[in-house]
């Protein structure tokens, strides 16, 4: 089957978005993760997790600032520090404490460990990973980047684990299933996950945002320029 989950080879090359590798990591776009142009990564998402466009479009034509190439992007060039990449991820380190890009189970003990008790994570505990997540950065990270944008960045971010590898609308994800997503970038699908069948767009993760970030108690500790990113 082309979509079967194979790790990568040491040429591939992967990002620090586990949604892209998993994508990678089963054949929806390039296993070598190069020369990735934005409909692909539009027509991966849609069949792999049931993402509409509209909810990824900004964040893909955004990746393409990450290279010189006028239309593709790598994979790895996506740890540009800044551009979407930014500190207190829920899975890797901050740029400046080293590897922005890997996925390391010492800053993913944080989600791993969130919601003690229960089978699955809500929008209640990602509001709180990401309050701790931050609060491990600025004692840590004396040039942490704190500002409106990478709060956005970070909410999206984790209305987007909690839709693809659980509901959409409820907000409710199977711990095993969300593990199995940041630890190993493979669809849980010998574990029961199945593809979304609700539609997951900006207005759905927008929604479980407002909650999410409700749950971040968060407070910019810089301020930025107004992001202007559509029409
Ligand atoms: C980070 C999911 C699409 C670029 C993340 C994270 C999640 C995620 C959960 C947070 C990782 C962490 O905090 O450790 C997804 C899903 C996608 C998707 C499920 C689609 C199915 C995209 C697209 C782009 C992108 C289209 C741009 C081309 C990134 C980057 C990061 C990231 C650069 C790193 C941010 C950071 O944590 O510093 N993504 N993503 N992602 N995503 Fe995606
Ligand atoms: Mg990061």
């Amino acid at each position: 089957d082309t979509h079967q989950w194979v790790a990568p080879t040491s040429t591939d090359v992967r990002s620090p978005c586990p949604g892209l590798n998993t994508l990678a990591n089963h054949g929806y776009l390039p296993r070598d993760g190069r020369n990735i142009s934005v409909p692909m990564i539009l027509d991966a998402a849609l069949e792999a997790f049931n993402v509409d466009p509209d909810g990824l479009v900004v964040a893909a034509k955004f990746g393409l600032l990450s290279g010189n190439a006028p239309t593709t992007l790598d994979l790895d060039a996506l740890a540009l520090h800044s551009l979407i990449e930014h500190d207190a991820s829920l899975s890797r380190g901050d740029f400046a404490l080293g590897d922005n890009l890997r996925f390391n189970e010492t800053f993913f003990m944080t989600l791993a460990n969130a919601n003690p008790g229960a089978d699955n994570y809500n929008t209640t505990s990602a509001g709180q990973v990401m309050h701790d997540r931050l609060a491990i950065s600025l004692a840590t990270n004396p040039s942490i980047t704190n500002t409106p944008k990478e709060f956005a960045l970070r909410t999206i971010e984790s209305s987007l684990y909690l839709s693809v590898m659980g509901n959409p609308l409820t907000g409710i994800a199977p711990k095993e299933f969300v593990q199995i997503f940041f630890r190993e970038e493979r669809m849980p699908i010998e574990e029961g996950w199945t593809r979304p069948t609700t539609s997951i767009t900006r207005a759905t993760l927008n929604a479980l945002g407002a909650v999410i970030a409700a749950n971040a108690n968060w407070t910019a500790t810089q301020e930025c320029e107004p992001l202007v990113l559509g029409p």
